[in-house]
């Protein structure tokens, strides 16, 4: 229980990865507040998990300071502090780079990177108010190094992720606030279901790229995220840890056409 007693924050926690922090830290003895766009999901979700000594909600969009700011708010008026803030929320299209449009560039880079942006500040600034010490998590991908074209926006935002990371590690490192990053490879959740196996050669081409010969469960990616909150990670900030079961190790291949 080496979280015990500790303030967590989880933004996108009504499903997938963000539900499985959310588990966890209630197991790991933390108290947690969580948050989603999506009302009767997070009620859903609220009600799974049970705990009602341990867990609070607070309905808002990522992409709108206000709201983000009203996450932490909660937390401090709820349980008095706050210690971890894992900025999860994102969304994924499948796209061809010319189908891009300009709204759906402002819908994922909002969400994705302005709003962990938002995330980092209000859990700094009230971390700084409480005395300094804290975790901020990121919840980047393994899309923040690998180009696949019909992520080209969501690449493009867990790439900047990366470098909020490391901008904002330094920037708080005199408070002692570590801020870390986790880059998923395929987890099986919606967003995988909606965006990525898209169909089952989509899927097979996962697959062939995943020395682990499977998908990640949400429980998995939970996992590191209680590491990297917990002191024994208190040496690691400014870095992306990656549970991709060998994805990025592959040397990848590209279809040959002899001349
Ligand atoms: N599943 C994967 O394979 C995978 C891989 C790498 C990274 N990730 C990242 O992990 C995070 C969670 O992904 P997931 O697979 O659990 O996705 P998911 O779609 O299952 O869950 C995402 C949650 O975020 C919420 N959300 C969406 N827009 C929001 C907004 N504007 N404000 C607040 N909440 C919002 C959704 O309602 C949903 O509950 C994302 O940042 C994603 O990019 C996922």
């Amino acid at each position: 229980m080496k979280l015990s007693g500790k303030v967590a924050a989880i933004t996108g926690a009504a499903r997938g990865i963000g539900k499985a922090c959310a588990k966890r830290f209630l197991d790991d003895g933390v108290k947690v507040v969580i948050s989603d766009i999506d009302a009767d999901g997070l009620a859903a979700t609220a009600a799974e998990l049970g705990r009602p000594d341990a867990l609070r909600t607070v309905v808002g969009n990522v992409a709108k300071r206000a709201d983000v700011d009203q996450l932490v708010a909660t937390a401090v008026k709820e349980f008095g502090r706050l210690d971890v803030m894992v900025n999860n929320a994102g969304i994924a299209r499948n796209q061809n780079i010319l189908d891009i449009t300009e709204q759906d560039f402002d819908e994922i880079i909002g969400i994705n990177l302005k709003g962990a942006l938002f995330g980092v500040q209000a859990a700094a600034r009230q971390m700084i108010a409480q005395g300094g010490g804290g975790v901020i998590i990121n919840m980047s991908s393994v899309n923040a190094l690998l180009a696949i074209p019909t992520l080209a926006t969501y690449a493009i935002s867990k790439g900047g992720m990366k470098q909020l990371t490391s901008v904002a590690a330094v920037a708080l490192a005199p408070h002692n606030i570590r801020v870390v990053a986790v880059g998923p490879g395929t987890i099986l959740t919606d967003m995988v279901a909606s965006s990525i196996y898209t169909s089952e050669d989509a899927r097979k081409t996962v697959m062939s790229r995943t020395p682990a010969g499977r998908g990640g469960e949400p429980s998995e990616v939970a996992s590191v995220v209680a590491f990297l909150a917990s002191d024994d990670a208190s040496y690691i900030t400014g870095q992306t840890i990656y549970p991709d079961g060998g994805r990025l190790i592959l040397n990848y291949t590209v279809p040959v056409k002899e001349k």
